[in-house]
């Protein structure tokens, strides 16, 4: 009986926690995903929406762990307005509990997150970014890590694109 009443209030709990928590994930956490969680928070908070969309963001890997975005990435998104924060952290475990959608970069990425998950509700929270996409037909965004300049320009393109398609996607899905 304790029992059942705990699986009650817990079920109660989830239904009464309204904010929705987006994670992007990219491979260092340095440029495409900052990119990600600053250019999308800055559409929720045009879109009037940050009281019930929270994100973050995360590496599958720890090489930059502490390390701010990537000076180059920093530059093209303050180019366009957007205000750059964050320090790179390595995606862990307890992110499936943390974000109800996790959106990754690549095909790499999404394997890699893919391969932690441990249950289909972990599995059904992982998607592709690209896949929110509208304005383009690309299936990942590319890796701007050892090219040049406009690698980052097109990273934020594709971001601006996405995000739009997510907030898109969650007033939708979510009735926001
Ligand atoms: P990100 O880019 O995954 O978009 O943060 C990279 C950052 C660092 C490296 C590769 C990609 N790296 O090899 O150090």
């Amino acid at each position: 009986m304790l029992r059942l009443v705990n699986v009650t209030l817990s079920a109660l709990a989830s239904l009464m926690e309204e904010t929705c928590h987006v994670l992007f994930v990219c491979l260092g956490n340095i440029c495409r995903s900052p990119a990600g969680e600053n250019i999308f928070r800055h559409q929720v908070t045009e879109s009037g929406l940050s009281d019930c969309i929270a994100c973050d963001s995360a590496g599958t890997a720890g090489y930059h762990i502490g390390k701010s975005p990537d000076a180059r990435m920093t530059k093209a998104m303050r180019h366009r307005g957007y205000q750059v924060t964050g320090g790179a952290r390595q995606f862990a475990p307890d992110d499936f509990n943390r974000f109800d959608l996790i959106l990754t970069m690549d095909d790499d990425n999404y394997r890699d997150i893919i391969s932690q998950a441990r249950s289909n509700d972990q599995r059904k929270r992982v998607r592709c970014f690209t896949d929110f996409c509208t304005e383009h037909e690309e299936t990942e965004v590319p890796d701007p890590y050892y090219g040049g300049d406009e690698g980052f320009e097109f990273v934020a393109d594709l971001i601006e694109d996405g995000s739009a398609g997510i907030i898109a996607h969650l007033r939708k899905t979510r009735g926001l």
